[in-house]
């Protein structure tokens, strides 16, 4: 297992080819997906450990990745809170009692989720058997800020009013907040890598929303401590998405391997976060609905933004569309793994030019 290519450039060490997983790449644009939701509600796949399994392994196996990312949400850990977790056709996820003040954040019920969420450490279990030995198995969870926005939102949102109030307003309401969410976010995790989880992911999908000024004040701290407390030897990917004016502060936040989206150049990022931190993306989701051609040029492109330096992992710079071709998706894959050896040789080739 120490020499999953995945393992390897998550630790800054050569590899033979790119490593490439895709986020969301268990999902609704599968087929098979889509046939066993019909008979099956999202959240009871999620706590039904023999299908949450199956799904993480046959998503590698029809796309010949080389990580499997975990079937769960990030959304789990919040129900056993007290406060409501729905997932509702067309309408996203829905919390029915949304956080809005001190009294609810003290209402919160907090317990450990070896008994609130069991189902999640035993599909870790079962998918890491069901895997090949060396295709390793990514566990994740939301990060507090993104948790805490469906928490107080009360599910999706475009301006973050609520969170952003409740923030603002009452600095000890925020940090009692956050500080819960580090508590509870930390033991799940461990939870997770102690069945089995070889890497850990923190989704802080909506953590561009804030000025870089208010995640110093508001989110790096408790950031540091959740980075602080997880199991030490296995690598954590930070990712988050609009991040171009925080890429500094997410790096001193902690992770060993910084996602990165499309919004900004790769070589750009890297150079900001810096060459000693292993970095993790960062194609637009949607040239995946683009000809071949155009495609294979943009995988290229991050390719040689990546400059063949040790420590990249080929991701999107977010989760794959529910309406995106399967095909084009197996394609990529390919694409990244035929173009980085290629881009190898022709490194190889010029150092050897006196
Ligand atoms: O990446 C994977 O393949 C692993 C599984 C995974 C899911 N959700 C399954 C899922 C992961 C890693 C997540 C993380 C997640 N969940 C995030 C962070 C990643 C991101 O996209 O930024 C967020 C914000 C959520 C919350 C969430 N879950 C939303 C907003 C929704 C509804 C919107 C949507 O995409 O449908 C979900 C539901 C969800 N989580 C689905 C899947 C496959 C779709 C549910 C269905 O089958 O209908």
């Amino acid at each position: 297992m120490r020499n999953s290519v995945f393992l390897q450039a998550c630790r800054r060490e050569k590899t033979a080819y790119t490593p490439v997983w895709l986020m969301r790449q268990a999902g609704r644009y599968m087929p098979e997906y889509r046939a066993l939701r019909e008979r099956v509600p999202f959240l009871t796949l999620c706590k039904t450990p023999d299908l949450a399994a199956q799904v993480t392994v046959e998503a590698v196996e029809r796309l010949g990745v080389d990580a499997a990312i975990l079937f769960a949400d990030i959304l789990l850990i919040l129900e056993p809170m007290g406060v409501g977790l729905e997932f509702s056709k067309g309408d996203g996820p829905v919390i029915h009692r949304p956080v809005r003040s001190g009294a609810d954040v003290d209402r919160l019920v907090e317990s450990p989720p070896a008994e609130t969420v069991p189902f999640v450490f035993e599909a870790v279990r079962k998918a890491r058997a069901g895997l090949p030995a060396h295709i390793p198995l990514i566990g994740f969870s939301g990060a507090p800020f993104t948790v805490a926005s469906y928490l107080i939102e009360g599910g999706s949102s475009r301006n973050y009013i609520e969170t952003k109030r409740l923030m603002y307003q009452d600095a000890g309401v925020w940090r009692a907040l956050m500080e819960l969410l580090v508590r509870n976010i930390t033991a799940y995790v461990n939870g997770q890598i102690a069945a089995g989880a070889q890497a850990i992911q923190f989704f802080d999908s909506w953590i561009g929303c804030l000025s870089p000024a208010d995640y110093r004040a508001f989110i790096l701290p408790h950031m540091q401590s959740l980075f602080a407390g997880i199991t030490p030897g296995v690598p954590v990917i930070h990712f988050g998405t609009d991040t171009s004016g925080l890429l500094e502060l997410l790096t001193e936040a902690g992770g060993d391997v910084i996602g990165v989206d499309w919004r900004i150049d790769l070589d750009t990022a890297w150079r900001r976060i810096g060459h000693d931190r292993a970095v993790q993306g960062n194609l637009d989701p949607v040239t995946l609905f683009a000809p071949r051609d155009e495609l294979r040029k943009q995988v290229k492109r991050v390719l040689h933004e990546a400059g063949g330096r040790v420590g990249h992992i080929f991701n999107l710079g977010h989760g794959i569309l529910p309406q995106t071709p399967v095909e084009n998706v197996v394609a990529l894959v390919n694409m990244v793994h035929e173009g980085s050896e290629e881009l190898k040789v022709e490194n190889e080739e010029e150092e050897k030019i006196p």
